[in-house]
C-alpha cells in the first residue's frame, strides 16, 4: 500500500494502507472487516454505502479512502454499543422500517445525520414527510419500506426515541439488521478465500472463434480457470463465457483482461416484433428443451415456428370458443367492443444484495456453499445432485438475504462457478457480481405485447374477452401473461394464448406475480375503457361478470371508499395538473407446500424453532416466532430462531407467495405439541392441580405459572410438524409443480384504488394516494403483510412510471447498467399507502391465511393507468408512462395539454 491513513474509526485511532485509487467503502470492509456498510450501486447513486465522516452523511463507495486521513469515521456498528442503540435505530425497529435490511445501515447513517441537525434546529418538532424525502432522496431501498422509514424519522427528530428503552417491534432480526450485524453471503470472509470474476460475451449474438486464456492461467495469483460456455454461440451481450479465481481483486481482473475472445458477430434482434418475421435471424437450431424458462412453475407445452413459441395449454381460459364467436363478431362501432394493443416493460429486479456465492470444496469431498438464494433447502439439494455429492455432505448457508423478488430462485450462475473454481482451485471462491452484471446476467420481468378484444350486451351482461400476449423473456420461454389475466372475472367467456418470442438478450426470470402486472395493466384498462365508452360505472360493469365472491367483497369495499366515490368526471378538469382515481383488481393463486417441517425444542433457556426457510426481507423468522407468540403469549422476538441452512428441516422456496402459507401452520402446530408436552410434563413434575395450558403460562389450581417458569422445570422438550395439506384437498393433477408444492383451493383477490396528480406541461405523474383492500385470509402477522403490500405497491409504481431497460439498437448493447442508468422510485415518489385485509375465505386452510407478496404487486399497473385516463382522458397504451409518452398521448386528446 502506497499511503497511510490515519483515522478516528469508530471512535478508535486507526491506521490503514491505501491507493489512490482505494475507496473507503474498501478500507472499511476489507482492513477494518466491518461489513454493515453495503456495496450496492458502486456509484453513489443508491446511498446503501453511507457512513458519517466527522458527522456528515458520505457516500463511501466513490470517496477515495485518502479523504479518511485525520477524519472521524463513524459506521453504522458503531451506533449501538453494549445494548443501547440509537433513536433512529430504535426508531427503524419500532416502525418495522426495513425488509431485507441491505438498505438499511444506510439509511440509518443519513437518518442520523439528519436527527443530529434536526434537533440542532428544530428540537422537539416533527419533520414533515417532504423534508424527510428531500434528506434521503440519495437512497433507494428496493423493497419499498419507505412507509416505515417516514414514520421511523419523524418520530426519531420530535424525540420519542431518545430514552435509553429498547421499544417493543415485531421482526425477530431486526436488531441485527439496523446494527449492520446481520451476515449476508456478500460479507463472508473464509481463511485463503478467492476472488472469483467471470469473463462475458461482448456481442449480442454470433460465433465464438477463439478463446484464449493461456496468459490468464499463467499469471501469478491466479488459481484457476474455467470455460463457462460449452458451445460456440453466444445468444446476449453478458453471457458467460470464462471464470477464474485469483489471490485479489486486481490480480482476477488483469487476467480477465489477459484472455482474448474473437467472435463472428451474427445479426441481432431484440424487439417482439422483429423475432417473428418469418425472415428473422433464426436464434436457435438445436433441441428447444434446452432453452431455460423464465417463470417460477415448469412451462406449458408448447409449438415452435421460428423464434416463436406458441403455449398449447391455457389453465385460465373458460368457455373459449364462444370467446372467440363473440369478440370476433363484435362490432368496432360500437361502446361494447374494446380492442388495443398494450405494451409493458421490462423489469429488473435490482436485488440490492448482488447475486453471489462463496464455495469451499474440501479435499474430502464435503461442500460449503453460501449463497444468497430464495430456496436454501431446494438448492442443498440441487447441488448435491449436480455434482453427485451426498447431500450430508453438501451444506448451504443463507443466513441474510438482500432481496430475491424470484431471481434467486435457482442455482444462478454465480453459484454454480463459485462451486466449480473451488473445486478447481481447492481453495474458497467468492463469486459477487457488480451492479453491471446484476443487469446484465440475473433475468427481469419480461416485457410484453398484449392484444385485447373485449365486448358485451349492451346491458354489460354476456361479456367475453380474448388475450393474446406475446412475452420478450430474451433468450427464455415461459411467459404467461395472457393466461394470468384469466384468473378474475369468472363469470365471463376467456380465450387465451400465451407466446414467447426469443430475443438476443439474457434469458428473464420469476418476478414478483409473473405475468400479473402486465395482464392487469391490459385487461383492467380495457375494462376500464369500455365502461366508459358504455357510461358505465367501472365496477358496476365488473360486478355483472364475477361470481366469486372475494371480487364481489372488493367491489363493496370500492364502493364504500370515500376516494373513489369523490374521484372527479372525466374531462371536468382543465389546468395543468390534474388529479385523478383509478381502479384495478387482480388475483393470485394458494400455494403451499406439504412436506415442509418444523422443529421446535423447549429448554429452560428459552425456545428455539427451526425450519430451512430463508428470509430475503419477508420476514421468515418473524413469522416463525409469531406463530410461537400466538400459541404461548410470549414475545415474538424472544424466540429463538434458526432458519438458513439447508440441513435444518425441510423448508420452502420463497416463491410464489408459498412462504408463510407452509410455514406459520406448521410452526403453529409444531407450538402446540410442545405447549401441550410441557404441560403433561410440569403438570406432573410440579403435581399441579386442574392445569391447562393459557397464554399467560400454566394455569392451575393455585394460580399460573408463566411459560418461562415452566420451562426452567423441564430440562429439553423438541417436538416436529409437517405442514401437510389443507383439510379436503383435491389434487389438480395436470400441473406438475416443483418441490412437492400444491395449489390449494380458492385464490386470493386484491384491489387497489390509486390517486394521481398528472403534470400536463412536464407530462409527469405523481401517484399521490395508494388504497388497497387484500383478501387472502387470515393475516398472522400484520406489520409484515402490510409492509409486503406496500412493497409491491412501489415495486408496481416503479414498472408502471419509471423502470425500463434501455438498449443501443445499433449495437444490442445494453445501456442500463447502473443504477445512475435505470430508475427506481425513491421516496419522494411514494404516497401515503393504506392497506385493508379482509381475512375471509380461507377456512379450508391451515391456519385460514394464504401468502400475499405477488397478489399486492399485480393491480398496481392498471390502477395507476386507468387514474391517469380518468384525470387527462389519455389512454396510456404503453408503459413505463414516461413523461415523453404522456406529454405525446395528451397532444392526441381534446383539451389534452394544460394551459
Ligand atoms: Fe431496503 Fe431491502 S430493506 S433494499
Amino acid at each position: 500500500m502506497a499511503y497511510s491513513i490515519t483515522t478516528t474509526f469508530n471512535g478508535e485511532i486507526r491506521t490503514f494502507g491505501a491507493e489512490i485509487e482505494t475507496t473507503a467503502l474498501e478500507v472499511i470492509r476489507q482492513q477494518a472487516g466491518f461489513t454493515g456498510t453495503k456495496l450496492v450501486c458502486g456509484s453513489g447513486a443508491c446511498g446503501a454505502c453511507t457512513i458519517l465522516v466527522d458527522g456528515e452523511a458520505r457516500c463511501s463507495c466513490i470517496m477515495p479512502a485518502l479523504h479518511m486521513e485525520g477524519k472521524r469515521i463513524d459506521t453504522i456498528e458503531s451506533h449501538a454499543t453494549q445494548g443501547d442503540a440509537h433513536p433512529v435505530q430504535k426508531a427503524f425497529l419500532a416502525h418495522d422500517a426495513l425488509q431485507c435490511g441491505f438498505c438499511t445501515p444506510g439509511f440509518i447513517n443519513e437518518g442520523i445525520a439528519f436527527y443530529n441537525d434536526w434537533q440542532a434546529k428544530h428540537k422537539g418538532q416533527r419533520p414533515e414527510r417532504d423534508e424527510i424525502a428531500a434528506a434521503m432522496a440519495g437512497h433507494y431501498c428496493r423493497c419499498g419500506a419507505y412507509q416505515g422509514i417516514f414514520q421511523a424519522m419523524m418520530d426519531a427528530c420530535e424525540g420519542k426515541f431518545d430514552g435509553p428503552e429498547i421499544p417493543e417491534f415485531l421482526r425477530n432480526d431486526g436488531r441485527q439488521k439496523v446494527t449492520g450485524f446481520a451476515q449476508y453471503t456478500a460479507d463472508i470472509q473464509l481463511p485463503g478465500q478467492l476472488v472469483g470474476v467471470i469473463l462475458r460475451s461482448t456481442i449480442p449474438h454470433g460465433k465464438i472463434l477463439r478463446i484464449d486464456s493461456l496468459a490468464a492461467e499463467k499469471m501469478d495469483g491466479v488459481k484457476a480457470v474455467l470455460r463457462l460456455k460449452q458451445d460456440e454461440i453466444t445468444r446476449y451481450e453478458g453471457e458467460p463465457l470464462v471464470a477464474l479465481a485469483a489471490t485479489t481483486e486486481a490480480i482476477a481482473y488483469a487476467a480477465l483482461q489477459a484472455i482474448v475472445v474473437e467472435y463472428e458477430p451474427r445479426p441481432f434482434v431484440l424487439e417482439i416484433r422483429e423475432s417473428m418475421k418469418p425472415d428473422a435471424v433464426p436464434l436457435f437450431s438445436g433441441d428447444k428443451k434446452e432453452i431455460a424458462a423464465a417463470s417460477e412453475a415448469p412451462p406449458f407445452p408448447g409449438s415452435w415456428e421460428g423464434n416463436v413459441r406458441k403455449t398449447l395449454l391455457s389453465l385460465s381460459s373458460s368457455d373459449k370458443g364462444k370467446a372467440q364467436r363473440l369478440t370476433e363478431k363484435s362490432d368496432p362501432k360500437l361502446a361494447t367492443h374494446f380492442a388495443a394493443t398494450f405494451q409493458t416493460p421490462t423489469q429488473f429486479h435490482t436485488t440490492f444484495e448482488p447475486h453471489c456465492a462463496v464455495a469451499d470444496w474440501k479435499a474430502d469431498g464435503k461442500l460449503t456453499v453460501y449463497a444468497s438464494t430464495q430456496g436454501v433447502h431446494a438448492l442443498g439439494k440441487a447441488i448435491a445432485e449436480r455434482y453427485e455429492l451426498k447431500e450430508d455432505d453438501v451444506q448451504v448457508f443463507a443466513e441474510y438475504v438482500g432481496g430475491g423478488f424470484g431471481s434467486k430462485l435457482t442455482m444462478y450462475t454465480a453459484i454454480k462457478t463459485a462451486i466449480e473454481l473451488s473445486r478447481a482451485a481447492k481453495w474458497p471462491v467468492a463469486v459477487i457480481y457488480d451492479r453491471a452484471e446484476e443487469f446484465s446476467e440475473t433475468g427481469f420481468r419480461p416485457s410484453a405485447e398484449i392484444e385485447v378484444v373485449l365486448t358485451a350486451e349492451e346491458d354489460g351482461s354476456n361479456a367475453a374477452y380474448t388475450m393474446t400476449a406475446y412475452g420478450n423473456s430474451g433468450f427464455a420461454i415461459g411467459s404467461n401473461v395472457a393466461d394470468i389475466s384469466g384468473l378474475g372475472y369468472t363469470g365471463i367467456a376467456k380465450s387465451l394464448l400465451d407466446y414467447d418470442v426469443l430475443t438476443n438478450f439474457q434469458p428473464g426470470a420469476a418476478f414478483r406475480g409473473p405475468g400479473g402486472p402486465a395482464a392487469c395493466f391490459a385487461l383492467e384498462q380495457s375494462i376500464d375503457h369500455m365502461a366508459h365508452q358504455m357510461k358505465m360505472d367501472p365496477i358496476a360493469l365488473r360486478r355483472k361478470w364475477e361470481k366469486h365472491e372475494g371480487y364481489l367483497q372488493l367491489f363493496d369495499w370500492v364502493e364504500k371508499l370515500s376516494i373513489w366515490n369523490r374521484r372527479k368526471p372525466l374531462g371536468s378538469q382543465g389546468g395543468r395538473c390534474r388529479t385523478g382515481v383509478g381502479v384495478s383488481f387482480g388475483g393470485w393463486m394458494h400455494i403451499y407446500m406439504p412436506p415442509a417441517e418444523v422443529e421446535i425444542e423447549a429448554t429452560p433457556a428459552g425456545i428455539t424453532i427451526r425450519n430451512a426457510v430463508q428470509d430475503m426481507g419477508q420476514g421468515a423468522r418473524s413469522v416463525l416466532s409469531k406463530a410461537v407468540a400466538d400459541v404461548f403469549g410470549i414475545a415474538a422476538n424472544a424466540v429463538n430462531v434458526e432458519i438458513g441452512k439447508n440441513n435444518l428441516p425441510i423448508g420452502p422456496t420463497s416463491g410464489g407467495s408459498r412462504t408463510t402459507a407452509t410455514i406459520y401452520p406448521a410452526a403453529f402446530e409444531a407450538a402446540e405439541k410442545l405447549r401441550d408436552t410441557i404441560l403433561k410434563q410440569v403438570s406432573k413434575s410440579e403435581s399441579l392441580v386442574d392445569a391447562k395450558a393459557g397464554l399467560t403460562g400454566i394455569v392451575h389450581a393455585a394460580g399460573t405459572m408463566s411459560w418461562f417458569d415452566a420451562f426452567s422445570k423441564i430440562d429439553f422438550i423438541r417436538e416436529k410438524a409437517t405442514r401437510g395439506h389443507n383439510d379436503g384437498f383435491n389434487p389438480m393433477g395436470m400441473l406438475p409443480l416443483p418441490e412437492g408444492m400444491e395449489l390449494g383451493q380458492n385464490r386470493s383477490s386484491g384491489v387497489y384504488v390509486i390517486a394521481v396528480e398528472v403534470d400536463t406541461w412536464l407530462g409527469k405523474t405523481r401517484v399521490t394516494e395508494v388504497n388497497g383492500a387484500m383478501r387472502v385470509g387470515k393475516v398472522h402477522v400484520r406489520p409484515l403483510a402490510e409492509s409486503q403490500c406496500q412493497g409491491g405497491v412501489i415495486q408496481g409504481i416503479g414498472h408502471v412510471l419509471y423502470e425500463d431497460r434501455a438498449v443501443c439498437s445499433k449495437t444490442g448493447k445494453l445501456l442500463s447498467r447502473g443504477l445512475e442508468d435505470y430508475r427506481l422510485p425513491g421516496m419522494g415518489d411514494i404516497p401515503p399507502i393504506s392497506i385493508d385485509f379482509i381475512e375471509e375465505g380461507f377456512e379450508m386452510v391451515k391456519q385460514k391465511g394464504i401468502g400475499l407478496a405477488e397478489l399486492c404487486t399485480t393491480p398496481v399497473a392498471g390502477a395507476v393507468a386507468n387514474a391517469i385516463f380518468n384525470a387527462t382522458g389519455y389512454r396510456p397504451l404503453v408503459a413505463p408512462i414516461t413523461p415523453e409518452r404522456l406529454l405525446a398521448g395528451l397532444k392526441t386528446v381534446q383539451g389534452g395539454e394544460g394551459n
